[in-house]
């Protein structure tokens, strides 16, 4: 099996996954970061977010010096067989992604770059960017390539291992064989195809498992009002093989990094040549008022009216991530949730197995490390992301702590009868 030489540039989850995947995979990896801090923790073998294994594989990535991590770009990329470009692309303002990291690196290493060598974006970039990669680089002994990374968050190492699918386009021979060698090791369809289909493609996946959970939200607020019941309406919903179960689970609505931003991009680019992405526009839509839903509801249960006044009034939440497996605040649902709880005068206690205090100056809530201090004088829980601890607390000692004993179960996580039993009053989502 061939060894490669790669650069990844980034060192955040994409970036820190694929680079100590491939070392693992037995390629020769260099990870460059202009973050010094963050260079010398993994150096040291620490990984400073949070992701499971990534600490284990990167500390034998360093012990087998098939990987190094560096700050030096551009000289991380004079050996490079290939260029990962693992950069953030975050929201513009326009609500677009924002090039500028890519921007930065490329002209940083443009002259540095061995001929020969394949720079591939992995980042998810606008439909459209490799033409513009090969404009800024004007090397045309440089090829250039797409390969979207559709690993999650919380699940990152197993994804890049077991893939769905790898998705390469490109459009030379030469870029193919460079590709195939780096993922020879990896049993998983491959899809082959052009820069411009591939990058789309990752749009594409992104707005529909947005689309999937937006619609399970609509069904939700539908079964509440006519009497149904959203869990089993799913359930028989994803036996039907052409639906499938995955991602129609109600929640307070899609957060994370990437799928706001990405179906705001999808709905951006669509617009620009002309073509309407409506029904992506109505997700978002449709999402937005997820996290108003929620504190409506806490709003009744608190006050016994949806616009009754907080404050003064004690909430606990569980969970502040924006999904279960990480701690990662950014666009979280719970995050929204306490903003608007906040400003209806709440008093916020939270508590998230993945977040520490320190790190929540984001949320307007005293943030704890026990789960039971969330209940004190509390009078509605409010379960906001779907960790697996919260279903086994002790929901009697959580009932003696708090003011009312009263669940708002956003993501119908909890085993509801327990809960009941243990002398709370349970409401789920989408359950009339
Ligand atoms: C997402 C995609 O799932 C990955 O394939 C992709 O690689 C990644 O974006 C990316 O573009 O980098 P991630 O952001 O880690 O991954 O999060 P997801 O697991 O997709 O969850 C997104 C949001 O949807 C979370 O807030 C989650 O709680 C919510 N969700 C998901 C639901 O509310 N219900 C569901 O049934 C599923």
């Amino acid at each position: 099996m061939g060894s490669c030489r790669v650069t990844v540039v980034g060192a955040g989850y994409v970036g820190l996954t694929s680079a100590t995947c491939l070392a693992r995979l037995g390629h020769r990896v260099v990870c460059v970061d202009n973050d010094t801090a963050k260079v010398a923790s993994l150096c040291e073998g620490r990984v400073p977010f949070y992701e499971p294994d990534l600490d284990k594989l990167l500390r034998e990535g360093l012990a087998s010096e098939r990987l190094r991590v560096t700050t030096a770009l551009p000289d991380a990329v004079r050996d490079a067989d290939l260029v990962l470009l693992c950069v953030p692309t975050p929201m513009g303002d326009d609500g677009g992604a924002d090039l500028g990291a890519v921007r930065t690196v490329l002209a940083k290493m443009r002259t540095s770059l061995p001929s020969g060598c394949v720079v591939v974006t992995k980042s998810t970039v606008p439909v459209g960017t490799s033409h513009r990669i090969r404009e800024l680089l004007r090397r045309p002994d440089v090829s250039v390539a797409s390969n979207p990374e559709f690993l999650r968050e919380g699940t990152a190492v197993r994804d890049f291992f077991s893939p769905d699918r790898i998705v390469i386009g490109v459009d030379d021979p030469h870029a193919r064989d460079r590709l195939s060698e780096l993922y020879e090791a990896i049993p998983a369809p491959r899809v082959w195809t052009d820069p411009v289909s591939a990058e789309l493609t990752k749009y594409a996946a992104n707005a529909m498992l947005a689309l999937r959970v937006s619609y399970a939200n609509v069904l939700a607020e539908l079964c509440e009002k006519v009497g149904a019941d959203i869990r089993d309406v799913i359930e028989a919903m994803g036996y039907d093989e052409r639906i499938g179960p995955a991602f129609l689970r109600p929640g307070p609505g899609w957060g994370g990094s990437c799928l706001p931003k990405d179906a705001h991009e999808l709905v951006r680019a669509a617009a620009s040549v002309g073509v309407d992405a409506g029904m992506v526009r109505e997700a978002l839509a449709i999402n937005d008022r997820q996290a108003r839903r929620v504190v409506a509801r806490t709003r009744r249960l608190a006050t016994g009216s949806a616009d009754g006044s907080l404050r003064g009034v004690r909430v606990g939440l569980l969970g502040l991530a924006f999904k279960a497996g990480t701690d990662d605040l950014r666009d979280s649902p719970a995050v929204t949730v306490a903003r608007l709880l906040a400003q209806h005068g709440a008093e916020l206690t939270a508590y998230d197995p993945g977040v520490r205090a320190e790190r929540a100056d984001v949320v307007p809530a005293v943030v704890v490390d026990d789960p039971y201090r969330v209940a004190k004088g509390a009078s509605v829980l409010v379960v906001l992301t779907e960790w697996p601890e919260f279903q086994h607390l002790d929901w009697g000692r959580l009932a003696d702590l708090m003011v009312r004993p009263v669940v708002l179960d956003t993501r119908n996580h909890l085993p509801a009868d327990d809960v009941r039993a243990a002398g709370l009053a349970w409401h789920g989502v989408g359950i009339g």
